[in-house]
């Protein structure tokens, strides 16, 4: 079966409410100049109470499904990846498939965190490739990390934001999503973890005096293997087909710390000109930043007809990915 696999629409979502690096010193022991200098982020965007993973979801999808020229009775199935569900059951995804009010198709969350994007496309190309079932599979990355920092811990709480960015993958005559790699590796599980709530530490009293419902990270450790991964992954999808960093248009990393972004530019050779970045304005969204970047680097002329361009990502797990797409 030769069919060809690519990005029929894309769509992002954002809260209004924007909180500045200057917001954040007012409540911890911070400063604008320190954050920009160890991240790149000045601000980020954080939902209200009725702006829920869901529904920023929902809003994504709908703009991605506009922009596709398709309605929900076109979509075949919904995934949806995130470190921030609604609850922890049922899935994010499900809630999302009744607001879009799509057919009973099928409808599941994946947790890949920060990489939880790549693992997304490359599930979707797979359903698309393997099934005659499938012609248009909805992926959307959404967010509501707000409401899993823990706003007392200064070296997490100003790294993250809100938002949401959706995908249509399609069957079709265009060969637009060349490959999607991914990994992990288990033994890094501990370095970024929200320890409580789940079935191993169930909430008590005793986790929330401890505020263990809220993310905790070994920044140093994370931000070393974030390096080691992203560039291993850029190397792997680049040299499996055939490519120099020189085929590639743009490479729109994960948007998670501008010193690591930086840092992998640097070993894998890529012109700061062929990198799209978003992080001062938007901070990580885990698995909403790429879809939420690919969509604004479309939106804003970055991305022409005929272009490669490389995706690539690391989260908790460990996990990373990456991906070569040419644009339609
Ligand atoms: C979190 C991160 C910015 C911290 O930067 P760093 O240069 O590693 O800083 P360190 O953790 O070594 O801390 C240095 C000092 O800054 C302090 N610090 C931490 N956060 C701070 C903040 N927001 N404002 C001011 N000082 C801060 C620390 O307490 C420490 O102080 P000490 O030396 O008195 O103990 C960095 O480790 C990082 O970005 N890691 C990757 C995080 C990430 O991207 N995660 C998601 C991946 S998908």
């Amino acid at each position: 079966m030769s069919e060809a696999i690519y990005i029929s629409g894309t769509g992002s979502y954002l809260p209004e409410k924007i909180l500045t690096n200057q917001d954040i010193a007012k409540t911890v022991d911070t400063s604008n100049e320190w954050i920009v200098e160890r991240t790149g982020i000045e601000s980020r965007h954080i939902a209200s109470e009725a702006e829920t993973t869901s529904y920023m979801g929902f809003m994504a999808a709908r703009a991605a499904l506009a922009d596709a020229n398709l309605t929900s009775a076109d979509v075949d199935m919904v995934i949806l990846a995130t470190m921030a569900p609604d609850m922890i059951c049922p899935s994010t995804a499900c809630i999302v498939q009744k607001l879009l009010g799509c057919r009973p198709i099928p409808a599941m969350d994946v947790g890949a965190a920060c990489s939880g994007f790549m693992y997304i496309l490359e599930l979707a190309r797979n359903f698309l490739l393997g099934s005659k079932n499938y012609k248009n599979i909805l992926i959307i990355g959404s967010e509501k990390l707000s409401a899993m920092v823990d706003w007392e811990d200064r070296s997490t709480c100003v790294l993250f934001g809100d938002g949401a960015g959706a995908v249509i993958v399609s069957k079709g005559d265009h060969n637009g999503i060349l490959d999607v790699f991914i990994g992990a590796d288990g033994s890094g599980a501990n370095l970024l973890t929200i320890p409580a709530g789940g079935s191993a530490r169930p909430a008590s009293e005793g986790t929330i005096k401890a505020r263990n419902h809220y993310i905790k990270m070994d920044g140093r450790e994370v931000f070393r293997n974030a390096i080691k991964y992203m560039g291993e992954s850029i190397n792997i999808i680049l040299k499996r087909n055939d490519l120099t960093v020189d085929d590639v248009a743009l490479v729109i990393p994960h948007q998670a710390n501008m010193r690591i972004i930086n840092m992998v530019a640097e070993r894998a050779n890529i012109n700061r000109d062929r990198l799209f970045c978003n992080l001062n304005r938007r901070a990580n969204t885990s698995a909403a930043s790429i879809p939420i970047a690919l969509n604004e680097a479309i939106s804003s002329g970055k991305i022409k007809a005929g272009d490669l361009i490389l995706l690539v990502a690391f989260g908790a797990g460990m996990t990373w990915g990456a991906s070569i797409i040419k644009w339609k």
